[in-house]
């Protein structure tokens, strides 16, 4: 029992200096760190009104707003982290940011617009309505991770 317990600890061990090894952003502003932690927060916010859509939730009007609004404020975040310098490992945002930023700044402008029309909605208790708008949110996260984040961080 006790050397198992051994095995385990060197084996977890083993695990965490793996993981310190990955790249790590080392960049004195921090850029992609940024907006990566941004990144993270849509999608926490975003969660609780994607159960809403899906039937999985109540619509509660004061949480659903809070939320709609929340997600709004970060909607215009990220984007001024993807300056000219921006572009470094562990990045996952693929070279076409930089090389076709007129389209990247039309996917920010219909996700920005998608939002703002979720917010619109958010306090309607028009269900069908709400959930189009989840949707149609969820689909511009999507179409612009399709064209310029990689599955893979260096990919
Ligand atoms: C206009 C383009 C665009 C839109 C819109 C967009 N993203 Fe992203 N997203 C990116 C790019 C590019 C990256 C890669 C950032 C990097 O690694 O430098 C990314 C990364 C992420 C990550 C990974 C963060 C990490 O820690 O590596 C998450 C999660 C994410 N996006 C969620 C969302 C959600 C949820 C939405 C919609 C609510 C959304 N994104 C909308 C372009 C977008």
């Amino acid at each position: 029992m006790q050397k198992f317990t051994l095995i385990t600890l060197a084996a977890a061990v083993a695990l965490l200096s793996a993981c310190s090894d990955r790249v790590r952003d080392t960049h004195p502003q921090q850029l992609v760190s940024k907006r990566q932690a941004i990144f993270k927060k849509f999608t926490k916010t975003l969660e609780p009104m994607g159960l809403v859509a899906r039937d999985r939730q109540d619509y509660v009007k004061a949480s659903f707003v809070a939320s709609a609004e929340a997600l709004q404020e970060l909607a215009s975040q990220p984007w001024q982290y993807f300056s000219a310098d921006g572009n470094y490992p562990p990045t996952r945002a693929k070279p076409e940011v930089w090389s076709q930023p007129g389209d990247f700044k039309l996917a920010q402008d219909k996700f920005l617009a998608a939002t703002d029309a979720l917010v619109q909605v958010a306090g309607s208790a028009d269900l069908p309505a709400i959930n189009a708008s989840v949707e149609a949110v969820q689909a511009s996260c999507k179409s612009c991770h399709n064209k310029f984040r990689s599955e893979t961080a260096g990919g």
